[in-house]
This record gives C-alpha cells, structure tokens and sequence, in this order.
C-alpha cells in the first residue's frame, strides 16, 4: 500500500514496522524502552552488557548478577508488551555465553550478537538444536566479508544459518566496526555496504531456502531515511540515536539532555579503551583522557575479553555506567553521528507517528506510478528462486 511502511518478516516473526530499536548499553535501553517501541510495533532491544554492574540488590559474582538482571528485564519487558523483544548481546563479552543461555531460556524474539564475530555459539543451545529455539539469530556485521565468513561457518559447522543480518555503517553510534581512519571512505558509507552484504547472504538464501533480512543500521533518522534504504533493498532499519530522547528510554533524564545539547561539532570519534573507535559526545571527561590524563580504577572483573585493563586510561564500563546515571564527571555519552539533529524528548509513539509520517510523505513524492524503474524493487523476488531449488545439500554452497 502507498505510503505505509512495510512489515520485517525474520523467520516466523513479523515485525508491523520495519525498525529495531539498536541495543544500548550501559543500561540505555533496557525494559522501559524496549517495551515502549514494542507497543509500537517495532523490535526493542534490551542491552545485556554490564547490567549486573548497577542492580545493587542482586547476589552471585558478576557474571551471575548480570544473568539475574538480564532475565529479570526481559520478564519486565514481557509484562509490559505483547510485542517482539530482543537482547543485544556483545560478543566480546567474557559472560556472552550465560547471556545468551537466559536469553533463549526467556524465549526471546531475537538476539543481535554485535562487537565481534559471532562464530562459536554456547554448547548447551545448539546442542538444543537452532532450529527448535523460538529465538531468531542476527548478527551485526560491517562489511560483505565477515557477514560471508560467519554464514559460511554456521553452514558448515551449525547446518544453519543466522535468521537475519545487520549492516552498521560508520555513522552509528558506541563501537565501530572500522579503523577509525577508513570510517569515511566511500566504499565504507552504508550505501556502499548494503549491496555488498545483499551479495554476501544471496547464495545462502537460495542454498537453505529461506530468506535472510538485510537491515541498515547507522545514521537512519528520518522516515525518508527509512524509505531510501528499503529503496536500495534493505529489509529494515536499526535505529539507536533517535531513541535515546524519548521518554521512555532508560537513561538518566541527563543523558538524554546531553543529545539535546549537542552541536554536530561535539560528536567525535575516540579510541575506547577496548581497542575499537567509538563515537560519542564529547565533554570534559573525554577532553581530559585525551590530555593523557588517567583515571584510576580497579577493575571489578574482567568483562570485556579484548580489555587491557592494567594499561588502558579508565574503565569504560564504568564511564558508561556513570553517563547513564547523568554524572558526566566520571563518563561520557556514546551517539550517533545525527545525535546533534535531535531537539526534544518526546514520547516513543509520538517518534514512530513521525516516522510513519515522514516515510508516507517520501512514498508520495518520489513515488510515480508511471514511472517503472522505481516501482519495481531493488531486491530480486527469492521466492521463485528458491521454489525452484534443486540442490538439497545446504553444505554445497561452501
Ligand atoms: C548510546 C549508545 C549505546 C550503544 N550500545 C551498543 C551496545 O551495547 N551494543 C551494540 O551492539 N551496539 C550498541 N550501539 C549501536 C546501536 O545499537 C546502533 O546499531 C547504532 O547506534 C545505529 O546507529 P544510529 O544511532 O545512528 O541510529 C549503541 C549506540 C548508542 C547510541
């Protein structure tokens, strides 16, 4: 139908509109948020890293306080929404494992693994069998390359392959999948990226029979956003930045005044301590880590595998743990590239109304029936292809 958004079919799940809310973490969208853009249709995504880090009340050593507080903000979630929740679970997390264990024992809808190839899965869920788990797979790439590599080990190694992919571009918010020198390359723009990693899944979609989802994530703002990357073939959007300034996101009310606040020029790119760039708003704390300053810590445990911790200037955890508090003495507020676009908190329903609106309104103007080039979709239909499928062994395709 003209001018509405379409559905994000992954696997057996339909999403009413073609968003996921990105995970943010530390304890940026948790529960609140995620229900919220549920309610409205789309996929909220809680971020599972850390959450242990800020629940006071919970007992075990970290890792059991994180699974804690991991299940009991799904059940929060699940209590508030009938509709499709996820958990963004970094892979370079020394605890992925237990989280994603309490993420398919909660049934989630999906799990986004983002922050490092997601190539070895817990035993004990695929031992379960991944096509008996009601979760959907999806992992966050940012190049053809790696989604290539990480479908063909699943393939091989799994028999199966993710239910969907994510392609985030440089202009994401948090922690990039690029040397910070190559973020600006045309070759790495999202424009760019898409049709490679369209590429990259076309074989295994025809190979296992099922249609993998492309989702653009990075920089989407606009509902004409949204309209031109289903346009060049996206399946749907992640969107992060945009949510932060909503009432129902689970940060400080400080947080969320820092995104107001900014002009284009305080977004920049850092060096995390984790060894990846990161893009955030900059403040006195940042300045001051870049002066070569240290910030003394100790660390609690080890929660990142890739973190240095007796060399590196401060614990990110901790400076994420803080921001999110509002104290921005002690830390700093990761954010997209459009962060310095967004004026006012409003409410989740008001924002997806507004992008409904904005991508109606593209539809109506771009799109002339007569014209055939753009009324016909980018993305070939797989449907014939794999009716027609006629070599059985999913393997054959490596
Ligand atoms: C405050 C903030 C925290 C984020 N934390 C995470 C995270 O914990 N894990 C992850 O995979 N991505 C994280 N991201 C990336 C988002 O999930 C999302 O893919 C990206 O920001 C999309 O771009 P946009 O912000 O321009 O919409 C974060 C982004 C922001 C803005």
């Amino acid at each position: 139908m003209i001018g509405k958004m379409p559905t994000l079919k992954i696997g057996k799940l339909t999403s009413e509109i073609p968003i996921i809310q990105g995970g943010m973490g530390v304890g940026i969208s948790l529960s609140g948020l995620a229900s919220a853009v549920a309610n409205e249709g789309g996929i909220g995504v809680i971020a599972a890293v850390g959450l242990g880090m800020f629940r006071t009340n919970l007992q075990g050593n970290m890792s059991e306080k994180n699974s804690k507080a991991l299940r009991q903000e799904i059940k929060t979630a699940r209590s508030k929404t009938d509709g499709l929740i996820g958990v963004n679970i970094m892979m370079a997390l020394s605890d992925s494992d237990s989280l994603f264990e309490v993420s398919v024992e909660e049934k989630v809808d999906v799990i986004l693994m983002g922050a490092g190839l997601p190539l070895k899965l817990p035993s004990r869920i695929v031992d379960q069998g991944l096509d008996n788990i009601h979760t959907n797979f999806i992992p966050i790439v940012s190049s053809g390359r790696a989604t290539k590599i990480i479908f063909q080990h699943w393939a091989k190694k799994y028999r199966h392959i993710p239910d969907a992919v994510v392609v985030e571009g440089p202009l994401a918010g948090g922690h990039l999948g690029f040397k910070a020198a190559e973020l600006y390359t045309e070759s790495n723009s999202l424009e760019s990226l898409l049709p490679e990693v369209l590429a990259s899944v076309s074989p295994f979609e025809i190979q296992f029979g099922k249609k993998i989802p492309v989702i653009v994530a990075g920089g989407v703002y606009s509902g004409a956003d949204v309209y031109r990357f289903i346009r060049l073939g996206a399946d749907g959007v992640q969107m992060a930045t945009r949510f932060v300034a909503t009432h129902e996101c689970d940060a400080d009310i400080r947080f969320k005044e820092m995104y107001i606040n900014c002009q284009k020029d305080d977004l920049r790119i850092i060096e995390s301590p984790v060894g990846m760039p990161g893009r955030a708003i900059n403040n006195d704390f940042l300045e001051s880590v870049s002066a070569g300053n240290k910030k003394p810590f100790k660390c609690p445990w080890k929660c990142l595998r890739t973190c240095n911790y007796t060399e590196v200037p401060y614990c990110i955890a901790k400076a994420l743990i803080f921001a999110r508090k509002g104290k921005f003495g002690g830390g700093f507020a990761f954010a997209g590239a459009n962060a310095y676009k967004v004026k006012e908190i409003i409410s989740v329903k008001e924002l997806v109304k507004t992008l409904m609106r904005e991508y109606k309104h593209e539809d109506l103007t771009m799109k002339a029936p007569s014209d055939p080039e753009i009324s016909v979709s980018f993305r070939p239909d797989l449907a014939a292809v794999i009716e027609n499928k006629t070599n059985p062994d999913p393997v054959a395709v490596l």
